[in-house]
C-alpha cells in the first residue's frame, strides 16, 4: 500500500492512528535532536517528525532527503506542539516509524514554492515541476471545474456535445491556417479548424438542435497574453432561435458558472451597440469597471488657431479623477507613454483643473482662461481633476485613447479583478474595409446575417450594413462572440460576392454549405466563449497561459518538448513535400 491518507487529509481528530503517506519532500528542518520534512502531494501538506532519541538511524536518513525525493513514510498520527493554524492539517504531524525512498530527485531548477525564484523561461522548459506548484495547480482545477459545470448546465437545458473533426478544409475566421499534408493525397493538406463553424451549422441543418462542445481551435496568429496558437472554445449553436435567445441562454451559463465556482452573483449584462462603445470608450469591449468615458473636445478645441487641433479629424479627452495634481515629472512620463510606437499618439495635451477652479494647460499659449473653462464645462471636470486629450483621425485616435483610458484606469486602481463588470457589444458592422487588399473582410466571418432591415444598404452602402452579431465582454475582455446566421443560400451566395469570391471559389471552399442550405436549413444561430479567457478572468490573471497545463511561448514555441521542430528527408518524401536537404536547395 502506498498510502491510507493524502496529504491534505488528517485533522486533530485522526490522532492515535497509523498512517501511511506518500509524496514529494517540499523542505526539511533539521533542529539537531528533531528533523521536520513536509511531505506534499496534490492535496496538501503533512509534517513529518523524525526524532534523534527514539529511532537515529530513521533520523539520520531523514536528514538525508533532498527536494523533490518521493518518499513513502508509515507513523503514528499525533497532535503538534506548536500548531501552525495557516496550515489545513496544522494541528497534527506524524511521528515517522518506517520511511521509504521511492525516488530520489535532482535539485530541481528553481523552488517548487507558491511563490518561486524560477523566471518564465525555465519554468517553461521544465513545465512539469512548475505543475507541481500548488497557484498553478489551482489554476487547472479552477479550468476542470469550470468546464464540469459548462458540461452539466448545458446538458440540464438540452444541448449535445458533438465531436467535429479536426482535420478538415479552411474556415475563415480572419487568422491563417495551421495546415497538415495529406500523405495518401500527394500535394494536398487538410487545415486546423481554426473553430468547427461550419460543421455545427451542418448539426443544425441535421436537427440537432441545440450543440455545444468543449474544443481545440487553431489558429496562426500573432501572441499575446490572451491569445495561443491552440486555445479551447465553449463553442454554442441553436436553432430556431432570435439573438435574444442566444444572449438569455448564454447570459444564463455565465451567470451559473459565477454562482457556482466563486460564489459571485454576477449583476445584469447590460446591451450596448458596437457604434456607442466605440463613441463612448474607443473600444469594442469596453472595461466598464470604471468611467473615463470619453469626451468630445472638438466643438470646444477647434477653430481657436492650435493647429494640431484645428486639422485633426477628431479632438478626443477623458477626464481623470483626482490627478490634477500630477507632477510635471509623471506628465511628461505619461506622454512619453502615449508616443511609445505601441501607442503611436503624437503628442498629449492636458489640462490641470485646480482646487481653486482655475486650470494650467499644457497649451495655454493657444488656449486662454475662458477657452480652458469651456473645456472644464463641456467634460464635467471637477477641482481636482486632470484632462487628457488626443487629436489626429478619428479610428487611431479612439484607440490611443482606449489605451490611455485602461492605462489610467489601472494606475488608479480602478480595475479590480475581484469587480467583475458584463455587457453585451451587439450590433457590430457585418463588413470592415480592409486598406491594403482594398476590399471589404466580413468583421465576424462570412456566415453572419445582415440585419433584415439592412439589406438594402448592402448594395448601396456596404460598410454601413449592421450585423446580428454580438460579443460578451466582461471587465474589457472580449470573452465570447456569435451571431445570427445565413441560412438562405442566395443569401449567402451574395455574401460571398461581396466579400471578393466568385461564384467558382465560393463553390469549391463552401459547396458542402450552400448545398446543405438547399435541403432545409432552419434559422439558427451561435456563439463560442473563449475558454482560457473565461479560466482566466475568474482566476483574476491577464495571462491564459497560467490556465494551460502545457501552453506556447510568444514564438508559438513549446520549449519543453522542442515544438515545432524540423523531420527528417524520408518524411518531407513520404508527405511528397520539398526536401530541405541542402543540395537540393
Ligand atoms: P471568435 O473568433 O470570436 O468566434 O472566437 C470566439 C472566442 O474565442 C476566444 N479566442 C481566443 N482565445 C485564445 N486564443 C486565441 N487565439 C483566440 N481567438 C479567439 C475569444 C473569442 O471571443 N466561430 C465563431 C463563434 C461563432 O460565431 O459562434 C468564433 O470562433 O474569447
Amino acid at each position: 500500500m502506498h498510502r491510507s491518507h493524502t496529504c491534505g487529509e488528517l485533522r486533530l481528530e485522526h490522532a492515535g492512528q497509523t498512517v501511511t503517506l506518500s509524496g514529494w519532500v517540499q523542505r526539511s528542518r533539521d533542529l539537531g535532536g528533531m528533523t521536520f520534512v513536509d511531505l506534499r502531494d496534490r492535496f496538501g501538506l503533512t509534517q513529518l517528525a523524525f526524532n534523534m532519541d527514539t529511532d537515529e538511524g530513521l533520523c539520520l536518513k531523514a536528514r538525508k532527503l533532498g527536494r523533490e525525493f518521493v518518499i513513502k513514510a508509515t507513523g503514528l498520527v499525533v497532535e503538534r506542539e506548536s500548531k501552525n493554524a495557516n496550515m489545513p492539517t496544522g494541528e497534527i504531524e506524524i511521528e515517522v516509524r518506517q520511511l521509504e525512498v521511492l525516488n530520489a530527485s535532482k535539485t530541481p531548477p528553481f523552488t517548487i514554492e507558491d511563490s518561486t525564484d524560477g523566471g518564465d523561461d525555465l519554468r517553461m522548459q521544465f513545465r512539469y515541476l512548475d505543475l507541481r506548484r500548488k497557484p498553478v495547480q489551482n489554476n487547472l482545477m479552477l479550468r476542470h471545474r469550470l468546464s464540469i459545470e459548462t458540461r452539466k448546465y448545458l446538458d440540464s437545458i438540452e444541448f449535445i456535445e458533438v465531436e467535429t473533426p479536426y482535420l478538415i478544409k479552411s474556415t475563415p475566421e480572419g487568422a491563417r491556417d495551421f495546415v497538415v499534408p495529406s500523405r495518401m493525397n500527394p500535394g494536398q493538406f487538410y487545415a486546423l479548424p481554426q473553430s468547427p463553424q461550419t460543421f455545427k451549422q451542418l448539426l443544425m441543418v441535421s436537427g440537432f438542435d441545440r450543440y455545444y462542445q468543449i474544443v481545440k481551435c487553431f489558429r496562426d496568429e500573432d501572441l499575446r497574453a490572451d491569445r495561443q496558437p491552440e486555445f479551447t472554445q465553449i463553442d454554442c449553436e441553436m436553432a430556431f432561435v432570435e439573438q435574444e435567445d442566444i444572449l438569455n441562454t448564454f447570459e444564463g451559463l455565465v451567470r451559473h458558472l459565477f454562482q457556482v465556482v466563486l460564489n459571485h452573483e454576477i449583476g445584469d449584462f447590460p446591451r450596448m451597440t458596437y457604434d456607442e462603445a466605440m463613441r463612448r470608450y474607443g473600444s469594442d469591449k469596453p472595461d466598464v469597471r470604471f468611467g473615463m468615458e470619453f469626451q468630445d473636445f472638438a466643438p470646444v478645441a477647434q477653430g481657436k488657431g492650435f493647429g494640431v487641433f484645428d486639422a485633426a479629424e477628431a479632438v478626443l479627452g477623458i477626464v481623470a479623477p483626482g490627478c490634477g495634481e500630477y507632477t510635471r515629472k509623471q506628465l511628461d512620463a505619461l506622454t512619453d507613454w502615449v508616443k511609445r510606437p505601441q501607442i503611436g499618439a503624437k503628442g498629449l495635451v492636458y489640462c490641470k483643473v485646480n482646487e481653486d477652479g482655475s486650470t494650467k494647460s499644457s497649451v495655454d499659449k493657444f488656449f486662454d482662461d475662458a477657452a480652458r473653462a469651456e473645456w472644464v464645462q463641456a467634460s464635467g471636470a471637477q477641482p481636482g481633476d486632470l484632462i487628457l486629450m488626443l487629436s489626429g483621425d478619428l479610428e487611431k485616435t479612439r484607440k490611443q485613447l482606449n489605451e490611455l483610458r485602461l492605462h489610467m484606469g489601472s494606475a488608479l486602481g480602478l480595475r479590480d479583478p475581484k469587480v467583475f463588470r458584463p455587457l453585451w457589444v451587439v450590433d457590430f458592422p457585418l463588413l470592415e474595409w480592409d486598406e491594403e487588399t482594398e476590399r471589404y473582410h466580413a468583421m465576424h466571418h462570412p456566415f453572419t446575417s445582415p440585419k433584415p432591415e439592412h439589406f438594402d444598404l448592402i448594395e448601396t452602402d456596404p460598410g454601413a450594413v449592421r450585423a446580428n452579431a454580438y460579443d460578451m465582454v466582461i471587465n474589457g475582455v472580449e470573452i465570447g462572440g456569435g451571431s445570427i446566421r445565413i441560412h438562405d443560400r442566395g443569401i449567402q451566395s451574395r455574401m460571398f460576392d461581396l466579400l471578393g469570391f466568385t461564384p467558382e471559389e465560393a463553390e469549391a471552399q463552401f459547396g458542402f454549405l450552400m448545398s446543405a442550405f438547399t435541403y432545409g436549413a432552419p434559422p439558427h444561430g451561435g456563439l463560442a466563449l473563449g475558454f482560457d479567457r473565461l479560466c482566466s478572468l475568474f482566476g483574476g490573471s491577464d495571462s491564459i497561459r497560467d490556465f494551460i497545463a502545457f501552453p506556447k511561448n510568444n514564438s508559438g514555441r513549446d520549449v519543453m518538448i522542442d515544438a515545432p521542430s524540423p523531420i527528417d528527408d524520408a518524411q518531407y518524401a513520404e508527405l511528397y513535400l520539398r526536401s530541405t536537404a541542402p543540395d537540393e536547395n
